[in-house]
């Protein structure tokens, strides 16, 4: 091989090796939300709506990150992180011990709670004291499941793949009470369960939400950093604004 053979050998080997950083930049995330939480992640003709699906916008512009969205049903999301179908979850994920040993986590965006919920004209439960003997409603496999099983006084824990069918059994008398996250319940209170189902008594379990990858994603410290900057210039609040109204209480990271 001659000097100039050599040197087009040499500037191919570059190319090839230029584009093909360049494709690896240009993967496209799939990133699984659900179909169902207001107002967080939610799919509403055909649309795909909510506080994280718009925060997570924001987040992966800033990492540089290109994705596609996935709607499915609760149950399958660690599922489809799991096998690979999916990079990312973002969905209201509670942030425990228990998913660390499975999962990785972002840093935390989101500080909650569980709420109890009852009928409007329910005058007996008043709070998680109040649960002895009463069947509780939550979905399965949340951290409410989780937390209304280590009660340890109801009578009974019956679990729905879909919060709304918890919702629908309490409004219909079918159990005594919902426990779940709060966001999530205020929503219905508001607005399908206005008039039908109450909130009562204080938040029960602290807990934080983040995106959820698998142990082996390469993406968190970049999705971190990015959180970070969406809410040190201001894009958090104005997404906590439209969705919730008013400002936070404490803003991620602080
Ligand atoms: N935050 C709770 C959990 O992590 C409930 C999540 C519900 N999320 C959902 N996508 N349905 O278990």
């Amino acid at each position: 091989m001659n000097r100039n053979m050599r040197r087009c050998v040499g500037i191919g080997l570059i190319a090839i090796a230029l584009a093909m950083t360049a494709c690896a930049r240009k993967e496209t995330l799939k990133v699984g939300i659900e179909n169902n939480f207001r107002p967080f992640t939610y799919t509403e003709n055909g649309e795909n709506k909510g506080f994280e699906v718009e925060l997570w916008d924001a987040v992966a512009k800033k990492a540089g990150i290109k994705y596609e969205l996935v709607p499915m049903d609760q149950g399958e999301l660690t599922k489809a992180l799991k096998s690979g179908k999916v990079d990312l979850v973002v969905a209201g994920m509670t942030v425990n011990k228990a998913r660390k040993d499975n999962l990785a986590f972002s840093d935390p965006y989101f500080q909650t709670g569980l709420v109890l919920l009852t009928k409007q004209d329910n005058t007996d439960i008043r709070g998680k004291e109040d649960l002895k003997g009463k069947t509780v409603a939550t979905e399965i496999g949340s951290t409410a499941y989780t937390y209304v099983g280590g009660l340890g006084t109801p009578k009974e824990i019956k679990g729905y793949p879909n919060i709304d069918q918890a919702y629908e059994a309490l409004a219909a008398g079918q159990v005594d009470c919902v426990i779940f996250d709060e966001r999530n319940a205020q929503d219905y209170v508001q607005k399908r369960g206005k008039g039908k189902i109450k909130i009562v008594g204080e938040t029960l379990n602290k807990e934080s939400y983040a995106f959820a990858a698998s142990k082996k994603s390469k993406h968190l410290g970049a999705i971190n950093s990015a959180i970070e900057q969406v809410v040190k210039n201001g894009t958090y609040e104005s997404l906590y604004a439209k969705w919730f109204g008013g400002k936070p209480q404490k803003l991620p990271g602080q």
